[in-house]
């Protein structure tokens, strides 16, 4: 009979137990499981519910459960449902009828809300790391290729020379806000809702600020029914996954691109790149389309878990069971792409001749013609229309921008003179883009200096 067969007359069936198991994916929680019941039996002794000696024993017990759990010798039953329940009855196997004095004062809905803050809390801590190592990766890059110039996209259209640095920063800005995301995000993970009972506290005298202190978290959950309804700190963490997840897959469409024939920008190393099983010649950027193929099931988590959590009345429902499978999934996905993505793209290779090469369409430059009339008190306007006018001259004549003479650049910009003729050079064109934000040489070696000093390296 289960734990909590006590009103019940006939076994679960069969079908039943294997619907609402949940030690397939929840016994990965077993750790925080024994730490939050040690903090919570050794508070129930401090406040004389419990004997301290029956504390003590269950405390070393639990030590035993971990290591059994650890050595692979724990025999998992789907009649014990869950984690919880798992550890609980281990305990009353080894202790008899004092190992169930763990559960006092405790719901099993405050018992999955402590495990999850706990879990999530330390996870967090790591993902935050593991984005640090992404960010070191893409500035180690930068700083190898520190001058290598290539054609900035809008439109996915050639717009304006850019540093191929300055284009790697921009996601390192991406994954500085997905890290102060989760960093916020733990602020609301660290409340400790034990106590809270199934619903609403306990009649026994507990400590819950003690409980708090010993698990290290900053406050106690302030209301009980929210306590074990709450998943919004799930749901925040899931979404901010969510966003990296999709940093992570933009990253991976500009990469696809750049090592495609056409544009053949770089080369991603032999180790993160499959072949064809048909044709012979390929080698493909499989890892950055999984990461695409993988950002849309992050994102089908964080839908699992706001539809799961939008009809729920007050308080806990098993529904919420479900959760778990949501947030695994996710950051184990995360997980994944931390651990591919930084030596991937250490080790990628730039072609910086080709990349030169397609930032030397003097089209590019345009908009520094239409500046240099700016400069000599034309309207930015009446500039862009003349500048406008000279690629339309050129279209017709079949000629690229740098081609035309001093005299037929005139017909369009009346203003021009032979320095208009040398504006065409896409390292001149970076290099007067001297501005805080811009992608002028000076301004990203500052940046590069910036982040290898927030960095660490
Ligand atoms: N396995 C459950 C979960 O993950 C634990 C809480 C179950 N509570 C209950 N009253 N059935 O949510």
């Amino acid at each position: 009979m289960a734990l909590w067969g006590g009103r019940f007359s006939s076994e679960t069936r069969n079908e039943v137990a294997q619907y609402s198991e949940s030690i397939s994916f929840d016994r990965r929680l077993y750790h925080f499981d024994i730490v939050g019941s040690k903090a919570h039996v050794t508070m129930l002794a401090t406040q004389k519910i419990i004997p301290a000696a029956t504390a003590e024993a269950i405390c070393s017990e639990l030590d035993k459960i971990e290591q059994r759990i650890e050595s692979g010798d724990f025999k998992y039953d789907i009649a014990l449902e869950d984690i919880h329940m798992h550890i609980e009855s281990a305990l009353i196997d080894a202790l008899g009828a004092e190992g169930a004095r763990v559960h006092s004062a405790r719901s099993r809905n405050d018992q999955i809300a402590l495990d999850i803050r706990l879990y999530l809390r330390d996870e967090v801590d790591k993902l935050i790391g593991g984005i640090r190592d992404f960010q070191r990766a893409l500035v180690a890059q930068s700083h190898a290729n520190k001058t290598a110039v290539m054609p900035g996209f809008t439109h996915l259209q050639h717009a304006q020379a850019v540093l191929f640095a300055h284009h790697m920063l921009a996601y390192v800005e991406m994954l500085d806000r997905d890290a102060e995301r989760l960093a916020d995000c733990r602020r609301r993970i660290n409340v400790m809702p034990l106590g809270s009972g199934a619903i609403a506290g306990s009649t026994l005298p507990i400590d819950r600020e003690a409980v708090a202190r010993e698990l290290k978290f900053s406050r106690v959950s302030r209301n009980s029914m929210d306590a074990v309804a709450d998943r919004d700190f799930a749901i925040e963490l899931v979404s901010a996954l969510a966003i990296f997840a999709m940093h992570s897959s933009r990253l991976s469409e500009d990469l696809i691109l750049w090592c495609s024939q056409e544009f053949d920008f770089i080369e991603l190393d032999d180790a993160f790149c499959t072949g064809s099983s048909l044709m012979p010649q390929k080698k493909n950027p499989d890892v950055c389309e999984l990461t695409r193929g993988k950002t849309a099931r992050v994102y089908g988590a964080l839908t699992a878990l706001l539809t799961m959590c939008k009809g729920l009345p007050l308080t806990y429902n098993r529904d919420l069971q479900e959760d778990k499978v949501a947030i695994f999934d996710a950051l184990d996905t995360v997980k994944m792409i931390l651990q591919v993505y930084p030596p991937m793209i250490e080790t990628m290779k730039l072609k910086k001749d080709h990349m030169l090469a397609a930032a030397g369409d003097p089209s590019l430059m345009a908009t520094d013609l239409a500046e240099k009339l700016v400069e000599l008190g034309v309207p930015f306007r009446t500039a862009h229309h003349r500048v406008g006018a000279l690629v339309k001259y050129c279209r017709e004549q079949g000629k690229a921008l740098n081609e035309v003479s001093l005299e037929e650049m005139k017909i369009s910009i009346p203003e021009a003179t032979l320095e208009f003729l040398a504006l065409f050079d896409p390292i001149e064109s970076i290099a007067k883009r001297d501005i805080v934000g811009g992608t002028g040489f000076e301004q990203v070696s500052k940046q590069l200096d910036f982040w290898k000093k927030t960095l660490d390296f």
